[in-house]
């Protein structure tokens, strides 16, 4: 069953990609084939969780092939589809009727010819469960994330963003100013700081606070209200990324801004279609039509690309309709419960969990070494997950991200639980008797 080697010779289970970005060579491509080293001996070392494929649908169950040719049939955290609707029938329908009536291509960026008329009517549902009547459409979350920061703030204006923001968001501030300042996760005192200072010499440049309504990784919220606040005080205005929880939490799948009774209060909102709703896509919403219009014809990622495709316009619409339903409600609930016997059946394994209940349920383990070799383990033993390491998260904070489905069952986290706390015993014996041999 176990077939991880117990003391690895070179060692594939140290270092980080992050050691592969910068190699001065006048050749560029040195540092990537000095990165394909280390990730050839990650993979001939089973250790390398990434770029799994699949060989069947992502629910609650799936099959995968690993870069090594393992394939793991089992119980699946590794997908996003928190109520599980990829494979419900009425998706299903709606592609199948979208392709009959548009094809399946969009054949152009939406500035031109690409959008569908479906596009108005999703924009309108999304602009109805936010409360924010101007929505604009993106192939995916992350240009719809780049594209507002690169479409709104330019080189005299500046961007305020948590550390742990996510790279779209990261990346679209660095690339429209070099005034991006980086405040503490979720400390809202230290965005004052940084507003505050800003303020003291500039009073003319725009100031764009930037954060995330639940993030992922640690699985943990903003004070909503304190961050819309202070954006209103130093006059600046706040984005919010909804990706993780719009639809899947909170009152009629308001998300989080929902729990927080913050709906319609945000300046900016950006989401996702990619985890809740089946498909690919994501958006911007706002309360003014002018940001709309500007950034529909400014907005990079979604100007000079082509329109989300007809199918995942409809899958959209389809899906955030199924979440303001009778059945949304009841898959929320479905999901809730999941997450809460999964978090209840790891604590009393003496798991060490991150964050507060939510669709994603981080696991800390520490050391990469561990780590590496407990996703190996596990993918043995049947379970699929994900594995987060640094530069993802920081040093020695790599964690299992559990992603939780409405379609998970008891018994699943209940089975999960108990293989992840093996995995992840096992594997500290593994690398701490590693650790003793190199020693002696
Ligand atoms: C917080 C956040 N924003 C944006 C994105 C990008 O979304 P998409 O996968 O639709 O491009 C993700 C996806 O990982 C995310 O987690």
């Amino acid at each position: 069953m176990n077939s991880f080697p117990a003391a690895p010779a070179a060692n594939p289970l140290g270092g980080s990609i992050q050691d592969y970005l910068t190699r001065p060579s006048p050749d560029l491509a040195e540092k990537a084939r000095a990165f394909c080293a280390w990730y050839d001996a990650r993979v001939a070392q089973g250790g390398f969780p990434y770029g799994k494929q699949l060989l069947a649908t992502p629910g609650a169950e799936t099959s995968v092939q690993h870069a090594d040719g393992l394939v793991t049939h089992g119980i699946n955290f590794a997908s996003q589809d928190y109520l599980g609707l990829s494979t419900h029938p009425s998706i299903r329908e709606a592609a199948l009727d979208a392709m009959d009536r548009y094809g399946v291509h969009s054949g152009g960026s939406p500035t031109l010819a690409g959008g569908v008329s479906l596009c108005g009517p999703l924009c309108e549902l999304i602009g109805e469960q936010l409360k924010m009547p101007y929505v604009m459409l993106s192939p995916t979350g992350w240009a719809a994330g780049y594209g507002l920061l690169r479409g709104l703030v330019r080189e005299t204006d500046h961007v305020i963003i948590d550390q742990l923001a996510h790279n779209c968001l990261h990346e679209g501030a660095a690339a429209s100013t070099r005034q991006v300042h980086v405040f503490r996760h979720l400390d809202v005192n230290h965005a004052r700081l940084k507003l505050g200072a800003i303020r003291a010499r500039d009073t003319r440049g725009g100031i764009l606070v930037v954060t995330e309504s639940l993030f992922s990784m640690d699985a943990d919220s903003p004070d909503l209200a304190a961050f819309q606040k202070l954006c209103r005080e130093f006059n600046a205005t706040l984005v919010v990324d909804v990706a993780h929880d719009f639809g899947c939490t909170g009152p009629g799948g308001t998300g989080e801004i929902g729990r927080q009774q913050m709906l319609g209060q945000i300046d900016l909102v950006i989401g996702t279609f990619s985890k809740t709703f089946a498909t690919n896509g994501g958006f911007v919403a706002t309360h003014r039509r002018e940001i709309r219009e500007y950034l529909r014809h400014l907005s990079p990622s979604t100007t000079f690309s082509s329109a989300i495709s007809p199918l995942q316009v409809a899958i959209a619409h389809a899906a955030l309709r199924l979440v303001r339903s009778e059945e949304g409600a009841q898959r929320r609930l479905q999901l809730a419960n999941a997450v809460a016997t999964l978090r209840e059946e790891l604590a009393s394994r003496d798991v060490e969990l991150m964050g507060r209940p939510a669709p994603m349920v981080p696991v800390l383990i520490g050391r990469d070494d561990v780590a590496r070799t407990a996703v190996r383990l596990l993918a043995e033993m049947g379970v699929v997950t994900n594995l987060i390491e640094y530069p993802a998260v920081s040093r020695a904070t790599a964690r299992f991200r559990l992603q939780v489905m409405s379609s998970h069952t008891s018994e699943m986290c209940r089975e999960a639980a108990g293989k992840v706390a093996r995995a992840i015993l096992s594997a500290r014996e593994v690398c701490s008797s590693a650790t003793r041999a190199v020693a002696v």
